[in-house]
């Protein structure tokens, strides 16, 4: 029997895969995608599916699951750090690894860096890709380097962070294509330099601080800001739990538009961007538009605790899912003349 992609993506919607191969060794990972590439078959590379969303046919192709592991920590840097707080640890993790495990092991490990990203679903090897951030960090502020499977050169090549293209919930890896359901580069593995220290770093998203009482540019201890993140996430829907519909989502749905700061609506939030445009916040248009949370009906709706995430009530299917999206997309074009940009990936479909 084939399998479905809708038991391996958070949304749980997805038809069957023409072929699976599941890789938990870097030279099975390559050889998967080296051997469908040379057949001419389309390959889709699935780490936690958390921000994935595939049509209800399926994927007509090899999906090869990511399911490296192993975490070395640099010696030589790690024991440098024993006796200064200044120094700091290379970190290199496989791409399938679970990326909140990684977090939690920083945090008991006093690695600074990443404890805003308590509580992301997915896999470390999925993290440079869209350059996940949340709550004043982007792991783009800790990625040393990025190894990689190029599909096009067939060989295994490193890029320096400087190298890897990121910004806002993008990089090189998402930018560069191989085909149409696959991008050119395979993460092998992700190096992160993190400061060894027992505070985090400086809080720099004011509903954190407000949450941990206190003023932006204050290191609370990493233990805390971990466990204020994962509150918040929690109220938002945004950890993940099977038995909350709230969280059967792929996070944001769509990324906050980056506007001429004179099409920013009164009341709007309003980030500025060092280019000169305005970043302002995708939930508050849809939200202002009229969609209050929860809005959609018993299959498919916006989620009850954030206008953002569109959510599975447990028997929808993927056209649902685009069915609602749409609405939500015009809806805020119609009423702000901004246009919303999904931010998942969409395989076999589109809005
Ligand atoms: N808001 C509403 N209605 C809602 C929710 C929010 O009007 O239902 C307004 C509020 O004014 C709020 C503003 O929207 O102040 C922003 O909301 P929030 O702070 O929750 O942040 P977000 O812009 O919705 C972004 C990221 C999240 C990240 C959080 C926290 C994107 C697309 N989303 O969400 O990332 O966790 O900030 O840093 O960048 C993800 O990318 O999948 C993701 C979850």
């Amino acid at each position: 029997m084939s399998e479905l992609l809708s038991d391996h993506t958070t949304l749980r919607l997805g038809g069957p895969a023409r072929r699976w191969v599941r890789a938990t060794s870097e030279q099975e990972l390559i050889a998967a995608v080296d051997e469908a590439d040379s057949a001419g078959e389309p390959v889709l590379v699935l780490g936690g599916g958390s921000n994935l969303v595939v049509a209800d046919e399926g994927f007509d192709g090899t999906v090869v699951e990511v399911a490296t592991e192993g975490v070395v920590v640099d010696s030589e840097t790690a024991d440098r750090t024993r006796t200064s707080v200044c120094g700091g640890v290379m970190v290199t993790v496989a791409a399938g690894e679970v990326w909140d495990d990684l977090v939690a092991r920083a945090v008991v490990s006093r690695w600074v860096g990443v404890e805003a990203l308590s509580g992301i679903p997915g896999t470390v090897g999925a993290t440079p890709i869209q350059n996940v951030g949340a709550y004043g960090q982007e792991v783009s502020q800790t990625v040393a380097r990025v190894r990689v499977w190029d599909r096009r050169l067939r060989g295994v090549r490193t890029f320096a962070a400087g190298d890897c293209g990121f910004g806002y919930r993008t990089s090189r890896f998402k930018a560069d294509r191989y085909d149409d359901a696959g991008g050119r580069h395979v993460v092998l593995d992700v190096t992160f330099q993190l400061p060894v220290g027992d505070t985090a770093a400086s809080v720099a998203y004011v509903e954190l601080a407000r949450a941990l009482g206190v003023e932006l540019g204050e290191r609370p201890s990493l233990a805390a800001v971990r466990e204020a993140v994962l509150g918040l996430r929690a109220g938002k829907g945004m950890v993940l739990d099977p038995d909350d519909h709230d969280t059967w989502s792929a996070g944001s749905f769509f990324t906050n538009p980056l506007v001429d700061p004179a099409r920013v609506p009164a009341g709007a939030p309003s980030y500025p961007q060092p280019d000169g445009r305005t970043k302002t916040s995708a939930a508050w248009l849809i939200d202002h538009a009229g969609f209050a949370k929860g809005h959609g009906n018993d299959r498919v709706s916006l989620s009850t605790k954030h206008t953002l995430a569109l959510t599975n009530r447990g028997r929808a299917t993927t056209a649902d899912l685009i069915e609602l999206a749409r609405e939500v997309r015009d809806g805020v074009r119609a009423a702000y003349g901004i246009e919303l940009v999904n931010e998942p990936v969409m395989l076999g479909c589109s809005l």
